[in-house]
């Protein structure tokens, strides 16, 4: 357990009568030949077997009711109160909660919310922080000052959700297209460091182009696994510049693998930007010798379509909200 959890444990003394009540029943409902009962309990049985009928039962009872006062009243004796160093307010906690063992070592000096908040606190720091160490360019993209060069798609962008309507829809990422400097990537990037900061997600890698392209170097010297197992497994995923990544056979069969395991398989989010904004563009990417990287191109394209939301960073649009009738183009789907 964590060194919050073992604290909560003390400070949360709801949860601790709760434990307590359930305990008094479990001691209650105890019959004599049960194995799993109390220490007190137990021994009464032992010594009770040659008792006369009538005998027995009483003593039995009354072996529950000491067993009840010993383990309960035991924990409810050390609660005690201390005064919180963050909003000044007296609160209860228990100094022992477990007859036998469990001592809390030190006083606490926050209360539970305050200790919460401060748990909260601290491992929103620890997402952000790995979210830094492990994207260097994030300091580049979260750095731009000014406005978004396409409002609307930007702001699309940032109000994606993976789940919809109270968990019926599900969106498993998002898929930006259009021209250079558009705000594509910037995009994703203010996005992620949202649903990190905010949203619990634990994980973000962003690979482009040069690391995909390095994949046939990783199998010669036999990393391929390792890295396609981080693509595979990180919580959420940025692909950037897709378009510019030389696409070998091995390249597309290692991509559909991916896109697989993380959209079918496992449900993790992927987002991708690219130039290329048609289907048939897309494929064209996968244009190699073999018709088997055509048909890997496609799988991939129509399997995004299904899953992920498509955002068009080359029409310009007004953000509307909902869209008029006299909007042109605006979520089209291309090709
Ligand atoms: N949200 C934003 N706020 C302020 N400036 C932005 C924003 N988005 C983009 N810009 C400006 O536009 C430039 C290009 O943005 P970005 O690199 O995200 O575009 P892109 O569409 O990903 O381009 P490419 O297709 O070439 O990768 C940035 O360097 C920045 O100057
Ligand atoms: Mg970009
Ligand atoms: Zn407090």
């Amino acid at each position: 357990m964590s060194r919050y959890g073992y604290i909560e444990k003390y400070l949360n003394t709801d949860a601790v009568e709760r434990r307590l009540a359930a305990l008094q029943k479990k001691i209650e409902g105890a019959i004599l030949e049960d194995k799993s009962q109390p220490e007190s309990l137990s021994d009464f049985a032992w010594r009770s077997w040659r008792m006369p009928e009538e005998e027995r039962a009483e003593g039995y009872q009354k072996a529950k009711a000491k067993a009840i006062e010993e383990k309960v009243e035991a924990v409810r004796k050390f609660k005690t109160t201390a005064t919180c160093q963050d909003c000044g307010l007296t609160f209860p906690y228990f100094t022992r909660i477990d007859t036998e063992i469990c001592v809390l070592e030190k006083p606490p000096i926050y209360c539970l919310p305050c200790h919460r908040k401060r748990c909260d606190q601290e491992a929103r720091q620890e997402r952000i922080d790995n979210f830094r160490e492990r994207n260097p360019l994030s300091r580049h993209y979260l750095s731009q000052n000014g406005s978004p060069p396409r409002p609307a798609q930007f702001d699309a962008v940032q109000n994606w959700r993976e789940w919809w309507d109270d968990g019926d829809q599900h969106s498993q990422g998002l898929v930006l297209v259009g021209d250079s400097f558009t705000g594509k990537t910037t995009a994703v990037y203010r996005l992620v460091r949202k649903l990190v900061e905010e949203n619990d997600y634990e994980s973000f890698l962003a690979v482009n182009s040069t690391q995909l392209n390095a994949i046939p170097e990783r199998v010669m010297d036999r990393t391929i696994s390792t890295f396609m197992q981080e693509l595979q497994e990180v919580e959420l995923l940025l692909i950037d510049d897709l378009d510019k990544v030389r696409i070998t056979p091995r390249v597309a069969s290692e991509l559909w693998g991916l896109f697989e395991h993380r959209l079918r398989e496992q449900n993790l989010s992927v987002f991708i930007t690219m130039n290329t904004r048609t289907k048939r563009d897309f494929i064209r990417l996968f244009n190699g010798k073999d018709a088997d990287s055509r048909q890997i191109g496609l799988s991939i394209y129509n399997r995004l379509q299904q899953a992920c939301q498509f955002i068009d960073f080359d029409v310009l649009t007004q953000p509307a909200n909902p869209p008029t009738a006299g909007e042109e183009g605006a979520g089209e789907e291309p090709g």
